[in-house]
Order: C-alpha cells, then sequence, then structure tokens
C-alpha cells in the first residue's frame, strides 16, 4: 500500500462518521482532500450537508464537487470538523498542524467543532512534538522581525516560510510563517500559551488537547487513538 492509499483508506472512515443535516469542518492538505473527495461522493448520492473549510483550497475542491459551503456568518456550531496533522503526540493526541499553511483557519474551525477528528497515516505518530517538523507559527508581517526574536528567545530556530519561487509564503489570511524548530516539547499546552502572548503571534500550529480522536492508517488496517484523560 502506497501512503496515498492509507490516507484514502482513513479519509474514507472518517467520512463515514459524518450524518445527515449537520456542519462539516473541512481540513486542509493531502489527507484532508481525500476526505472532501469522500464527502462530495457521499453528497451525490443523497447525504445532506454544510461545509466550513478551512482554506480556499479545501473551498474551491468543495464547490467544484457540489457540497454546500457555509460560513461563521450564519453556522457558528460545527458538529464534526475532520483534518489532517503533521504530528500526532501518541498519548495526549496534541498536534502540529500548519505545514500546509492553514493553521489558524484549521485552529477555529477544530475550536468551533463539537467532535475534532484528526486523519493521518502512521509515520505522523511521534512520542514528543517537535520531532519530525517545526512548529509553523502564523505572525503579523508587520514586524516580523521582532516577533522572530522573541521566538529565538524562547529556544527555537527559525525559517520565515518561502514559496517555491523564493518569496515570502502568505497564508490565506495575509500573514507570514514563521517555522519554529524547538527541542523536543515537553509541554505543548504551555509553549502554545507563551507564543500566542507575544503580540504579533496570529496563531500557532500547537493544537495541544483539542481532538477527540485520531484514526490513524498503518499496514495493518486503520486503528483509533483516543487521548489519556478525554472525557
Ligand atoms: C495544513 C495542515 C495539514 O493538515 C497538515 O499539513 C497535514 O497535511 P497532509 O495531510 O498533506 O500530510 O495542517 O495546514
Amino acid at each position: 500500500m502506497t501512503r496515498d492509499d492509507l490516507k484514502r483508506e482513513v479519509a474514507a472512515r472518517a467520512a463515514a462518521l459524518v450524518e445527515d443535516g449537520t456542519v462539516v469542518g473541512l481540513g486542509t492538505g493531502s489527507t484532508a482532500t481525500f476526505f472532501i473527495e469522500c464527502l462530495i461522493a457521499r453528497a451525490t448520492a443523497g447525504l445532506n450537508i454544510a461545509c466550513i473549510p478551512t482554506s480556499e483550497r479545501s473551498a474551491e475542491q468543495a464547490r467544484a464537487g457540489g457540497l454546500t459551503v457555509v460560513t461563521f456568518a450564519t453556522h457558528q456550531t460545527i458538529d464534526i470538523a475532520v483534518d489532517g496533522a503533521d504530528e500526532i503526540k501518541r498519548d495526549t493526541l496534541d498536534l502540529t498542524k500548519g505545514l500546509g499553511g492553514a493553521l489558524l483557519r484549521e485552529k477555529m474551525v477544530a475550536s468551533a467543532a463539537r467532535r475534532f477528528i484528526v486523519i493521518a497515516d502512521e509515520a505522523k505518530l511521534v512520542d514528543w512534538l517537535g520531532s519530525l517538523c517545526p512548529i509553523p507559527v502564523e505572525v503579523t508581517c508587520f514586524g516580523w522581525e521582532l516577533t522572530q526574536a522573541r521566538l529565538r528567545d524562547q529556544g527555537a530556530e527559525i525559517t520565515r516560510r518561502q514559496t517555491a519561487a523564493g518569496a515570502p509564503y502568505l497564508t490565506d489570511g495575509g500573514n507570514f510563517i514563521l517555522d519554529a524548530r524547538f527541542p523536543p516539547i515537553a509541554d505543548a499546552a504551555t509553549l502554545n500559551r507563551t507564543l500566542r502572548a507575544f503580540p504579533g503571534v496570529v496563531e500557532t500550529g500547537l493544537f495541544p488537547a483539542m481532538a477527540e480522536m485520531a484514526l490513524v492508517a498503518g499496514a495493518n488496517g486503520v486503528a483509533t487513538y483516543r487521548p489519556s484523560g478525554f472525557p
């Protein structure tokens, strides 16, 4: 099985959890793309849902597939949000997200969801956040150098994200992303709070204790992870 096969399998599993008449948060990234594909297939077969996407990319895919796209202007509660992740801490389900650049909308959608479900292949499971990838931090363009210095003071090595053409990467909200490489992170909730307290930080890619469940595809099928201590 290829990695895409695993992503497809786990996406289909999550799509099967979506119920008729609900509001669904659509994640961003390759795994979420497969999830949206599955939802389009279900909607074509009669499933009636309204969707709030976490990026312009996902919104485009949803609309092109005939899904009903709504916004927080009319729908402020999401029944279920499904999204990928860059790292999943296997005991707590704390997450790193945002390598795809959509972390702010992803966190808003996850925070408004009654159920937030993460889908991934098993390569994303880690013992410590920060072991596979940097933590993306969305920052204002104004004064980003100051914010960068503040993040460096917290022990991170910083790279400002760039496009393939070498221009500064801009999020859907028009902000920069600083990719902050920390030593393995013992306490994601505290680090998230510390970073968010700097005025130039818009949001971080640390998602502590937000996921109800992770569906993780591996060679032996799809495993369900729940955070220890989750009600
Ligand atoms: C985008 C994200 C994605 O969920 C994350 O990058 C995982 O993407 P993929 O499924 O392509 O590995 O956080 O901002």
